[in-house]
């Protein structure tokens, strides 16, 4: 069997890994507080799985458009309208199976031998595994180089050369939870009037998960963008409706054909049933949304006061997302010598920084988007064993 040379190129999330090593430790009947996966505690909204039923039990089980039903479409559209006031074209939205595949194809649209691609490390380990995937050059811009993990333009800016097809933009952040406000997206945004052939791909899908009352800073906001921006955003993280797979991709025009061939190559279309559940979702209450929020807040501050309670380590308050990235180095240990003490010692799991790029070798993230009990709990163990 010869497997073609670029399939050898892709990378991995490591959080399989550690999700396959936590069942295996769990099964034998160790105790384990798992801080590791990216998704919450959280279920999926009653009237969300309620909606999603009616439609099945309707009949709506058919294929559908590649690009999702017009209903969804437009429900997407309004919803943009009402976070951001932008006014987006239905017919510019294509509903996905979550969010990576949004990430897979503005990936492949622009990677290819003799281009370059500029993304976040520490960063979602697929936009590097994509570029890799596709022969571009992988240009990483460190994001461990700010106390509080916010980006730099300049130092983006100066990454950009004849040769870079795509930037990639992650805000909120994961792995590092940080959240970069209006005013450096503006100074970033403005930056890139001097490069009008980039095309930019903005990863929000933690958009909603801001804290301190902070303003969503889309990239969005800006439609002098609009024909060379794509915007990754979903259902996963905000309606805790991650196994859903459920996500919608905003495109400049000229690129969605592409985008339907490709989704026709692929899904063909998205779980119908689902794509009314994400009707009910976005044009729905969202009690659930701010209830989760409310207690996210509780527990970031719980976590960092723990962790900042832990001799040698340092951590910064998270801005937005799930995700807390303390620096360790000080407990003589880099992030994945802790990580494993963390598992095999402490019974907790964690990710190494290293999982996300090669600049945060010192840092760990820890989720928590999990029971204050568990928090308190994982504090207490890896305290026991530093
Ligand atoms: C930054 C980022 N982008 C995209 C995704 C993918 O989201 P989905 O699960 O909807 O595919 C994730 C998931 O963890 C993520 O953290």
């Amino acid at each position: 069997m010869k497997i073609a040379k670029s399939v050898n190129k892709l990378g991995t999330e490591a959080v399989y890994n550690i999700f396959a090593k936590t069942k295996k430790l769990k099964k034998e009947g160790k105790s384990i507080i798992d801080l590791s996966l990216g998704q919450s505690d959280f279920k999926s909204p009653k009237h969300v799985v309620d909606a999603t039923i009616k439609a099945l039990k309707d009949g709506h089980h058919g294929y559908t458009l590649p690009n999702g039903i017009i209903e969804c479409r437009e429900a997407v559209s309004r919803k943009i309208k009402i976070l951001y006031n932008a006014k987006i074209n239905p017919e510019r939205i294509v509903i996905m199976p979550g969010g990576k595949p949004t990430m897979y194809y503005a990936i492949s649209f622009f990677g290819e031998v003799g281009a370059e691609i500029i993304y976040p490390d520490p960063g979602f380990p697929i936009y590097e595994s994509m570029i890799n995937f596709t022969g571009a050059k992988a240009i990483p811009y460190n994001m461990t180089e700010n106390k509080d993990f916010s980006i730099n333009p300049d130092k983006i800016l100066s990454l950009i050369n004849e040769k870079t097809r795509l930037l990639i933009l992650n805000n909120p952040h994961n792995p590092t939870g940080s959240f970069t406000k209006k005013n450096i997206i503006d100074e970033l945004v403005h930056g890139l009037k001097k490069f009008p052939n980039l095309v930019i791909l903005s990863d929000e899908v933690y958009d909603r998960l801001i804290f301190e009352k902070e303003e969503i800073p889309s990239l969005l906001n800006y439609p002098d963008l609009y024909e060379r921006l794509i915007v990754l955003n979903g259902w996963s993280k905000t309606y805790a409706m991650t196994g859903w797979r459920l996500g919608w991709g905003v495109w400049p025009e000229k690129l969605i054909e592409n985008v339907f061939k490709f989704c026709v190559n692929t899904h063909s279309c998205v779980n119908t049933p689902a794509q009314y559940g994400a009707i009910a979702a976005l044009d729905g209450p969202e009690e659930h949304l701010n209830d989760m929020m409310e207690k996210f807040d509780k527990r970031r501050k719980l976590i960092v006061e723990g962790l900042r309670s832990l001799k040698g380590i340092e951590c910064s308050l998270p801005g937005g997302s799930f995700f807390a990235f303390p620096n360790v180095k000080n407990t003589g240990m880099n992030g994945e010598e802790f990580t494993n003490i963390c598992l095999e010692k402490a019974g907790v799991a964690v990710i190494p920084g290293t999982a996300f790029g090669k600049f945060a070798t010192d840092n760990v993230r820890f989720n928590f988007a999990t029971s204050t009990e568990n928090i308190s709990k994982a504090i207490q163990k890896i305290d026991n064993i530093l």
